[in-house]
């Protein structure tokens, strides 16, 4: 196995040998090892519109997860291939909702409710997909009249749907949809948990007609690590201490915070704030280790003592950067990411959607 320095010689040969030809995108949650060599770092929103805008490089090299590459495939020129260096760097929360278990909950939703619009014009239900999901979920949404969201523009995504729609069934992250919709004043018990095992998702018929958000049962497993007893800790020991936690965060986390935010938004505050700040921060900890050594004019820190990385997020190792760069030099695509056309069309129409919906 090559070393490190070997592997940075190597990627820095290939990058510069392929020049404009190709672009490395990084998110946050990537190792500093990876994040060094990409051309733009980001959250999934950001680097969803950094995908599209570099039409001029043949290649867009994503390191990140497959929906984030999926998402870069449908949102980049023809022409352009998207690859994911280490094929394995799943979501396993965009895994919790599988199209077979959507469209049979779509199914019972429409036999329960119709389709027939109320007098303001809005139809009963529509379908929001968080960005972290498959791309044929992506294409459900648009097949039905949906969009997709990101965790920095929920609140907006949300309020594009009820202009449209008296109910939104959100899959596959509850707590996201959960937060952002009690935060917009949805009260929790018109908030009800789609169990894709009991029919109508375990709701009485009644239920269904009154529900506004009908939550898909999917959850973050770096995210639902937090708690409020971390956050009390952490009160007790820095009493000045701006606690800012991701909304992938179960509720009570959330709801005990001092913000929510997606990792733009928390890497922007940690920017802004008078030096000399202190923040416990509940999100993935290779974003939260990276801002604390950025600034050092804070005190920062994760929530969660026990060191949790995205695991899957971590698969994409420097040694598969440099082997997908080399091959590419070489004029070798490897482990592309394509999205196959029915899918992609539909998916598009719901990731345009969420771009054109007010920021
Ligand atoms: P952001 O949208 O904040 O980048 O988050 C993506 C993600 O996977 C969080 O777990
Ligand atoms: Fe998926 Fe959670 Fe990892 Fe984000 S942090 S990519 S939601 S498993």
């Amino acid at each position: 196995t090559a070393s490190p320095e070997e592997l940075e010689e190597r990627i820095l040969r290939a990058k510069a040998a392929l020049g404009d030809r190709v672009v490395v995108l990084g998110h946050f949650y990537q190792r500093d090892e990876v994040i060094r060599f990409a051309d733009f770092v980001g959250d999934s929103f950001q680097l969803a519109r950094a995908a599209k805008d570099r039409p001029d490089a043949e290649a867009i090299v994503f390191c990140g997860v497959h929906f984030m590459a999926e998402t870069a495939d449908l949102l980049s020129g023809s022409d352009q291939s998207v690859i994911l260096p280490n094929l394995a760097a799943g979501c396993s929360m965009a895994d919790m909702a599988n199209i077979d278990q959507v469209e049979d909950c779509w199914d019972q939703l429409v036999e329960q409710l119709g389709t027939e619009p109320d007098a303001d014009g809005r139809v009963p239900v529509i379908p929001v997909t968080y960005m972290n999901s498959s791309a044929a979920l992506k294409g459900f949404c648009g097949r039905n009249g949906g969009i997709v969201c990101t965790s920095s523009n929920a609140a907006t995504v949300l309020e594009w749907a009820f202009e449209r729609a008296r109910r939104v069934l959100f899959f596959p992250d509850q707590h996201l949809g959960r937060n952002t919709a009690k935060a917009m004043g949805v009260p929790l018990e018109l908030m009800p948990l789609w169990n894709p095992r009991k029919e109508l998702g375990g709701m009485t018929e009644q239920e269904c007609v009154d529900s506004r958000v009908i939550l898909w049962h999917g959850f973050c497993s770096v995210h639902k690590r937090f708690t409020t007893a971390q956050i009390e800790q952490a009160r007790a020991e820095y009493p000045d201490v701006r606690v800012i936690v991701h909304p992938e965060c179960p509720m009570p986390v959330v709801d005990a915070a001092d913000e929510s935010g997606s990792t733009d938004y928390i890497a922007k505050a940690i920017a802004a704030a008078e030096p000399g700040s202190t923040f416990a921060i509940g999100t993935e900890i290779n974003l939260v280790q990276r801002l604390a050594s950025q600034n050092p004019q804070h005190t920062i820190f994760c929530l969660d003592p026990v060191i949790c990385p995205c695991s899957t997020m971590y698969r994409i190792h420097p040694g598969y950067l440099a082997w997908v760069l080399e091959r590419l030099v070489a004029g070798e695509v490897v482990n592309q990411i394509n999205v196959g056309n029915d899918v992609a069309e539909p998916a598009r129409l719901a990731l345009e959607r969420m771009l054109a919906a007010k920021p």
